[in-house]
């Protein structure tokens, strides 16, 4: 391998990176913040998928936050819900925005069966 090549190879593989990076960064971008907080606040008592399979969820009968009877609140009272909490379920109106509350509610509408 001369010096020529190898400056290549480094190139090619500057690509490769490159390219997985921005592959790995488009989907969480397209799906807003609400996710990337629903996964750090939420899944651990509603589960990742919203279906409330935890410990916790299973302890206090969380519902499926996919399910019709859920859905079938409004965006505004899933939002109390969230900034003022409900039973066991703690209130985050304090350490959110309106606006992170405002992505969750959309991001618990993408578990809709
Ligand atoms: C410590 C566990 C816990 C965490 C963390 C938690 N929840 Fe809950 N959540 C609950 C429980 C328990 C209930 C059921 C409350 C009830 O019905 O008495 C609930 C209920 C809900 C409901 C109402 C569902 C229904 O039955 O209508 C929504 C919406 C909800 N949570 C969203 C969220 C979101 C969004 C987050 C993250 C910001 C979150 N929860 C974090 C425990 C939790």
């Amino acid at each position: 391998m001369n010096r020529t090549t190898r400056r290549m190879g480094k190139g090619i593989l500057g690509l490769f990176f490159g390219a997985a990076l921005a592959v790995l960064a488009l989907p969480a971008e397209g799906q807003g913040g609400g996710e990337a907080l629903y996964k750090t606040k939420c899944a651990g008592c509603h589960g990742a998928d919203g279906k409330g399979q935890t410990a916790v969820g299973k302890a206090n009968n969380i519902r499926d936050l996919g399910s019709a009877d859920v859905q079938a609140q409004g965006d505004d009272a899933i939002a109390g819900i969230i900034s003022g909490g409900k039973g066991k379920m703690p209130a985050y109106g304090k350490s959110l925005k309106a606006d992170q509350i405002k992505d969750l509610v959309a991001y618990i509408r993408t578990l809709k069966k």
